[in-house]
């Protein structure tokens, strides 16, 4: 078949044509037990009734209507996303890249305002990923991605992570924010130290900063409450998400304190899509799903449920399998060196689907609404696979 999609992701040899909760069908009628979740965005499973019925409803009222005017899903869920993260302003767009995008220009915004020309320096960490636009990029800290794309935005120092000696040495006055994510997800669900999310406030505090946490990947309930950086008792200046937000619409959102919000004014940024009714309406069911429909609890007892089943399998094969990390439904099994491809295959023909992350992590993504029979199933297909390696 003629085929005219750019070449920019290596691809699974699967075409979905459907799902339903956290299962796939593929074109051949195969189905599969989906583990990665749209790379951890449906949160509420394939074909969600609750987003149809939020998806039908909006539609047929108003879709899209700028930013040239209010709408109530807009305003409801900006309210309920400053209430549950402890920030004040809330600016909307379509991804995690363009929540980044956003969020560094609020920093620049800052230091402009309060040294210009000179507090522009932004601090990153080894191993990040933060998008693939080009200030997003230049904060990722993994070479491979930025090398072939310099030059970048400018004045980026790269920190190592759970490092905060490494933070200290590059801080100072000249410094306009730090971006962090909690737990990293690309690079192998590698959640930070308590004692690095503190220092990392107490740095910024010190050299008026701003701290940035990246929730793309772990926010929006993954870790077991609404943001992972609630699992540190640290509140950050700025935080980023997107992904789940919209359980598959696509959305991403900024939120910020006042102190880092209140010089970005009109004319500074905009989105044409960002925050239209509908994507806005799905945010508010997630939320309500979360919040009001006991979610995040159920979070929490899956994830502890999850975890130990693998690992358990963990000390039943341990010339297999490492160790196992992360928060909540996020997390990574890193297998021993050069298993981590050979095991998403062999899931993959148990009809378990797996999403790899570096240094030979396997993420685990399940649905936020996964059952313990379904992760009993899907432990007992990752157990066939890795007996198999
Ligand atoms: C932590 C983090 N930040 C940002 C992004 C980029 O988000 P998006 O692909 O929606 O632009 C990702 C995507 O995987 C991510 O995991």
């Amino acid at each position: 078949m003629e085929n005219h999609v750019m070449n920019t992701y290596n691809r699974f040899d699967i075409a979905i044509e459907s799902g339903h909760g956290p299962w796939v069908v593929d074109t051949d009628g195969q189905e599969y037990l989906d583990f990665i979740s749209g790379i951890a965005v449906n949160c509420l499973g394939h074909a969600a009734p609750e987003i149809q019925k939020t998806l039908t409803e909006q539609s047929s009222k108003v879709i899209h209507i700028s930013n040239l005017f209010w709408s109530q899903p807009q305003i409801d869920l900006a309210n309920a996303l400053a209430e549950k993260s402890g920030l004040d302003r809330v600016f909307f767009n379509n991804s995690g890249t363009e929540a980044n995008e956003t969020a560094l220009k609020i920093a620049r915004k800052y230091g402009y305002t309060k040294n210009p020309g000179k507090k522009t320096k932004i601090i990153c960490f080894t191993d990040s990923f933060h998008g693939r636009s080009m200030g997003a990029l230049a904060v990722t800290g993994q070479e491979k991605y930025r090398e072939p794309f310099r030059p970048l935005i400018g004045e980026v120092y790269d920190a190592k992570f759970n490092d905060l000696e490494s933070v200290r040495e590059l801080m100072d006055e000249d410094v306009c924010a730090v971006i962090l994510e909690a737990v990293q997800g690309e690079s192998g669900i590698l959640p930070a130290e308590q004692a690095f999310m503190e220092g990392i406030r107490e740095l910024c505090d010190q050299y008026d900063a701003l701290m940035i946490c990246d929730e793309v990947q772990c926010g929006m309930g993954r870790s077991g409450e609404l943001f992972a950086y609630q699992t540190y008792g640290v509140l950050p200046d700025i935080c980023t998400t997107a992904k789940a937000l919209g359980a598959g619409f696509p959305i991403g959102a900024v939120m910020a304190n006042d102190r880092a919000a209140q010089y970005f004014v009109p004319g500074d940024h905009g989105c044409t899509f960002g925050g239209n009714p509908l994507a806005c309406a799905c945010g508010n069911t997630v939320m309500r799903e979360l919040f009001e429909n006991g979610l995040l609890e159920h979070v929490r007892e899956m994830g502890a449920y999850l975890f130990s089943a693998l690992d358990g399998l963990k000390e039943k094969y341990p010339e297999k399998i490492n160790l196992v990390r992360g928060k909540g439904l996020l997390l990574g099994v890193q297998m021993k060196e050069g298993l981590k491809s050979p095991v998403i295959a062999a899931a993959q023909s148990h009809k378990l689907l797996l999403a790899g992350a570096g240094n030979e992590v396997v993420r685990f993504l399940p649905p936020l609404n996964i059952t313990e029979e379904e992760i009993d199933e899907a432990v007992s297909r990752f157990e066939a696979a890795v007996s198999e390696l």
